[in-house]
């Protein structure tokens, strides 16, 4: 089954190692035979959100808005600020309502100093669930060393064993999570309660 994934790089940063990350998730899921749009914050910047303006004219909004409402998956990359998620990622998600969430499966996904990025990613996970969106229950963080593979003037996705088997496996998981959620849409009036 063919997935429309949408994935948002939340970096601000150029050489971002989170977002080269997000590229390669981008090549494997393609790989498979998905269709995957990356929107990257730090080459796409959105206006501040602000409840008083419209801002419906933005063209990198407007972009952002299209993709989002025709995605079937999402998914979601921080790096690790201050124990949370950066403002330009927060920025995004407040700029998008429940209608591009809800009943969505959502991977989040972190690059951190430190080993594990469990706070952004436990953040990314209440503001999805805060967005009526389904978190996937696996997620993928990049931390400390392991982010070496994914620095700038690497050429290729040199990625170590134990990371490429974990971001595989987790890929898989995310998928198999999309298509089950996709084959079982139906109406609220066949439901029983
Ligand atoms: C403003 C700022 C705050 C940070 N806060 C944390 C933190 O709380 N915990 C942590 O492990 N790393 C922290 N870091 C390190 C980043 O998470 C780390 O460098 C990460 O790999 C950046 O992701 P990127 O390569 O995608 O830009 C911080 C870095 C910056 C610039």
């Amino acid at each position: 089954m063919t997935m429309n994934i949408v994935i948002i790089a939340g970096s601000n940063r150029k050489a971002s190692t989170g977002t080269r990350l997000t590229e390669y998730a981008e090549r494997l899921m393609k790989q498979a035979g998905h269709q995957v749009a990356l929107f990257d914050l730090y080459r796409t910047p959105l206006p501040f959100y602000s409840p008083d303006e419209s801002q419906a004219e933005h063209a990198g909004l407007k972009q952002l808005k299209q993709l989002m409402a025709a995605t079937d998956a999402i998914v979601l990359a921080s790096p690790e600020y201050h124990g949370s998620v950066s403002g330009v990622l927060k920025n995004a998600l407040d700029h998008l309502g429940s209608e591009y969430f809800s009943g969505k499966p959502v991977l989040s996904v972190s690059s951190s100093g430190g080993a594990v990025g469990v706070s952004s990613l436990q953040h990314m996970q209440t503001i999805v669930r805060n967005l009526h969106g389904i978190n996937c229950p696996e997620w993928i963080s990049i931390g400390g060393a392991q982010r070496r593979f994914f620095e700038a003037g690497q050429d290729s996705y040199e990625v170590g064993q134990e990371i490429d088997d974990r971001i595989h496996r987790v890929l898989r998981s995310f998928l198999e999570l999309a298509a089950r959620l996709r084959g079982k849409g139906h109406s609220a009036a066949e439901t029983t309660l």
